[in-house]
């Protein structure tokens, strides 16, 4: 079954001749055409922006921040909440001046928000000057695409279903040189009912290990100092296979050199102690967990399709937080589930303040339409559902307040990024628990590991002076 999945040597072959035939038609122009692309939404999406690059730089465009001056414009969207939707539609619309003024701009839309066969209609009706769609299966077949279009002057809509394939050796060109996302496995088969991933993303399908493995150590060598794993529910990693997940961030952990590990996201029903014990006698996996709860009551767990309760939930915590004692937790949560009541939501808060993340991306829940949950009785007003958030957000703002105290006084490890976020002075990085820390550094500590003595706990940061 994982054969039949990967992309074949042929049809990369394809691609790469429709590589160098597009890169043919840009030597031709006057200077390098720029490429303006922005990727919504999470960390996968982005890891698919990167490629898109990758494959842009390939064809020889160089890149620009400003859409003005693009003579391409690539938006990588995200289908998860309306409002990522809206946001695209509303940028999508201000690029009908820039196409009136230079008609040979090249409008492209891709990602999850495509995949639904009604939004790329509505693109199609509404949007004349957008030239290209594609779906999330077919993103290497980019080259292609953007070939027919200079070849052929007309508009391209590839929106093919499919359960999702995978394809090795689609060229990167990643954003930073210090850190990496690395996808292990790509689409989702869980079927939480309120989400769209696994209609747009395809069925769960796991990288070889061979290939993981050589591109970490790859990176690695070449000085990256965070590699970021990615999944929609890492946990499932390899089920097919002969290495799992634990097995997989082992093989990692092995490789020489300082370097960080971090992954997400971890389902909690797949969540074992195996993988929190691996985590503790590790020299390099980030002492984080992103457990995304989404609920604290066991009936709405329930009509989520989440296959946990609450109570299972809490032994993972607490078993983490024995063998880690300075393990990051952090959540997802939804507000406003389809027939969720004000008692449900009090189970929410009484989790969240007894787990007392150090923080919690929260979000009102958004209808998807093709989901189970968007069938449901949805009785609640949205201003009822914003005065629970807001609530919500109380009670996380008083945990968060408190997370980081703890850490005052002590000394901890930092891969050094940039520039500080509490103030301009400053520089800032991420300890071993990706808890933000900003400090006294300068230009040479970017891209690399400083030991900071913490002086002062924010509720979302650290602030600290360097050990030299
Ligand atoms: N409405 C609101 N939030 C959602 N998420 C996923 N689908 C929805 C939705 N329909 C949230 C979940 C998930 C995170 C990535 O986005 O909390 O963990
Ligand atoms: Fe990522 Fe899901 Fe948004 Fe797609 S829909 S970009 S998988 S968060």
């Amino acid at each position: 079954m994982a054969l039949t999945q990967l992309v074949s040597e042929e049809e990369i072959k394809e691609q790469r001749f429709f590589t160098q035939r597009v890169r043919a038609v840009t030597h031709m122009f006057d200077r390098i055409p720029l490429a303006y692309t922005h990727s919504y939404g999470c960390q996968q999406n982005v890891s698919d922006g990167e490629k898109i690059n990758g494959m842009l730089a390939e064809m020889g465009y160089g890149f620009t921040d400003n859409p003005d001056e693009a003579d391409f414009i690539l938006y990588n969207t995200c289908a998860v909440r309306e409002n990522a939707e809206n946001r695209v539609f509303g940028n999508l619309g201000a690029l009908k001046h820039l196409k009136n003024r230079n008609p040979d701009l090249i409008i492209a839309v891709c990602g999850c928000m495509v995949q639904q066969g009604h939004i790329a209609d509505r693109i199609k009706k509404t949007f004349p000057f957008v030239d290209l769609v594609f779906g999330t299966h077919v993103l290497h077949k980019f080259p292609e695409y953007l070939y027919s279009i200079f070849a052929e002057d007309k508009r391209v809509f590839m929106i093919p279903e499919s359960d999702g394939v995978i394809c090795e050796g689609i060229p990167v060109k990643r954003d930073s040189d210090f850190k990496a996302s690395v996808p292990i496995m790509y689409g989702c088969n869980n079927f939480c009912t309120y989400c769209i991933v696994p209609y747009v993303r395809g069925r769960e399908r796991s990288r070889a290990p061979e290939e993981i493995i050589s591109e970490v150590k790859g990176l690695i060598e070449k000085g990256y100092r965070e590699i970021l794993l990615l999944g929609q529910n890492v946990n499932s990693y390899g089920k097919d296979g002969s290495l799992d997940f634990k097995g997989l961030l082992k093989e990692l952990d092995s490789l020489e050199g300082e370097f960080k590990i971090s992954f997400m996201t971890s389902h909690p029903k797949d969540c074992t102690t195996e993988l929190i014990d691996t985590i503790a006698d590790s020299k390099h996996i980030s002492w984080h967990l992103h457990l995304p709860v989404q609920s604290g009551s066991n009936r709405i767990l329930k009509l989520m399709n989440r296959h946990y309760d609450v109570e299972k939930y809490l032994s993972l915590v607490d078993y983490a937080r024995k063998r880690i004692p300075d393990i990051q937790l952090t959540t997802d949560i939804i507000v406003g589930f389809p027939s969720e009541t004000y008692e449900d939501f009090r189970e929410t808060l009484k989790l969240m303040e007894r787990v007392k993340y150090d923080s919690a991306f929260t979000f009102i829940y958004s209808k998807r339409s093709g989901t189970k949950a968007a069938e449901m009785d949805d009785p609640v007003s949205e201003e009822e559902k914003g005065k629970w958030f807001r609530e919500l957000l109380e009670v996380q703002g008083k945990a968060g307040d408190e997370a980081y105290k703890k850490y005052v006084g002590k000394t901890l490890r930092v891969l050094c990024e940039g520039r500080g976020r509490t103030d301009e002075s400053l520089y800032t990085g991420k300890s071993r628990q990706n808890i933000i820390v900003d400090f006294n550094g300068n230009e040479q500590h970017i891209g690399k590991f400083v030991d900071v003595k913490i002086t002062k706990a924010l509720n979302w940061a650290l602030v600290g002076e360097i050990n030299e």
